[in-house]
């Protein structure tokens, strides 16, 4: 596990080697809450952040160093874990950007609450939110812990709206990397945008518009799997809904996993999900996706509440859009259902010494 650097161009958790864990929250801001509550949440969270991810506790005092008297600054459950490569990604959502705030002329083009799209079945309190935090970590204590001591942090000006674990990540960002399977038990990531594909990065993940330069938009999808209606499917069948064989991740159009899928002749299905995604069926959009699986126990039929809770980075709004309108023809569409969303603009890094977000202050 490595230690990541809070401050820089680029907030952490975007391009960084994906980690094994997720601890994902959203936040609405206290309705009585002013700019000024705003600007003091995001220079505290920045300064637990910052601290966090060096594997310290939340404050010089932290766990133990405080007043027997007092509750401690810090919860404690991470006190001798390393940092874990752990990294914590702010997100703003569209609630922010009004006249509580003096923000409504800030907002970045596009960040509007996402369109309702075909096949939806979203839980709307499980959904959105004016604040996001992705905490991503090698340990999920440590990712736990992160979360929880922000919530904490925030008391009286952010409330939790809704929060998600992952236990595995379903994406690579860095060649190093092998590529992990999603709970479908097929190889994800394969065709991703990696850290060290400046040319790409530039393209289709950082902002380079006002205040949001060197950000991002953030989208979330909690994306419920009928695991046991799939794994009645038939191997060659799994195999066509995807476009990629199951055991080496290679398209149905022939060579390994990093061979470019042919799409000229129809060994990959029309609605596979691979052609329907790909770059070159949607006017070249591509995304970083940054997913991990999820299994929220079972329901009272005895089947796994389980699924990928889906993270992408791109530069613009609309290019998530058109993938997932692409999408709505789907064949594994059968097999999933989308029951959470949210959308967030992330701003760039925060400069030594400064808050996330500052820029939006100025
Ligand atoms: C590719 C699984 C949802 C966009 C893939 C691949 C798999 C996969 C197995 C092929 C390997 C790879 O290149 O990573 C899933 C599952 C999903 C899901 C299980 C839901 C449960 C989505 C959504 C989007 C998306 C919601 C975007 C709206 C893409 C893109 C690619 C891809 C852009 C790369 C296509 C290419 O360039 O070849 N996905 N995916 N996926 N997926 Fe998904």
């Amino acid at each position: 596990a490595a230690t990541y650097d809070f401050f820089g161009a680029h907030q952490a958790g975007i391009t960084t080697p994906v980690q094994d864990h997720l601890h994902f929250a959203a936040f609405d801001m206290a309705k009585d809450a002013t700019r000024a509550d705003l600007i003091e949440l995001l220079q505290d969270w920045s300064y637990a952040a910052s601290r966090m991810t060096q594997g310290l506790d939340t404050s010089a005092t932290g766990a133990v160093g405080g007043s027997p008297e007092a509750p401690p600054d810090d919860t404690g459950e991470a006190l001798g874990l390393p940092a874990s490569s752990l990294t914590i990604t702010f997100g703003f959502g569209p609630g922010l950007f009004d006249d509580r705030f003096g923000l409504e002329n800030q907002r970045p083009d596009g960040l509007e609450t996402l369109p309702a799209f075909l096949g939806d079945d979203l839980d709307l309190k499980k959904s959105d939110g004016d604040l996001c935090i992705q905490a991503c970590a090698d340990d999920p204590q440590v990712a736990v812990h992160a979360i929880r001591n922000l919530t904490r942090i925030a008391f009286g000006r952010a409330v939790l709206r809704w929060s998600q674990l992952g236990f595995g990540r379903t994406s690579r960002t860095s060649s190093e990397q092998q590529t992990p399977r999603n709970l479908f038990g097929f190889k994800d990531g394969t065709a991703n945008i990696l850290a060290d594909d400046d040319a790409a990065l530039t393209d289709h993940v950082w902002s380079s518009d006002g205040w949001l330069a060197d950000g991002s938009f953030l989208v979330a999808r909690r994306i419920a799997m009928r695991i046991e209606t799939w794994d009645r499917v038939r191997l060659s069948e799994q195999e066509r809904i995807f476009g990629r064989s199951k055991g080496e991740g290679a398209p149905l159009s022939g060579g390994d996993e990093f061979t470019d899928p042919d799409f000229s002749g129809s060994e990959i299905p029309a609605d596979s999900h691979v052609r329907l995604a790909h770059a070159e069926q949607n006017d070249g959009v591509r995304i970083l996706r940054r997913g991990y699986n999820y299994v929220d126990g079972n329901d009272e039929l005895g089947q796994l509440s389980a699924g990928l809770f889906f993270l992408s980075y791109q530069r613009d709004p609309q290019h998530f859009i058109t993938l997932q309108k692409s999408l709505a023809r789907d064949a594994m569409n059968e097999y999933i259902r989308h029951t959470g969303s949210g959308i967030w603009a992330i701003p760039p890094g925060a400069k030594t010494g400064s808050f996330v977000g500052a820029g939006l202050f100025e």
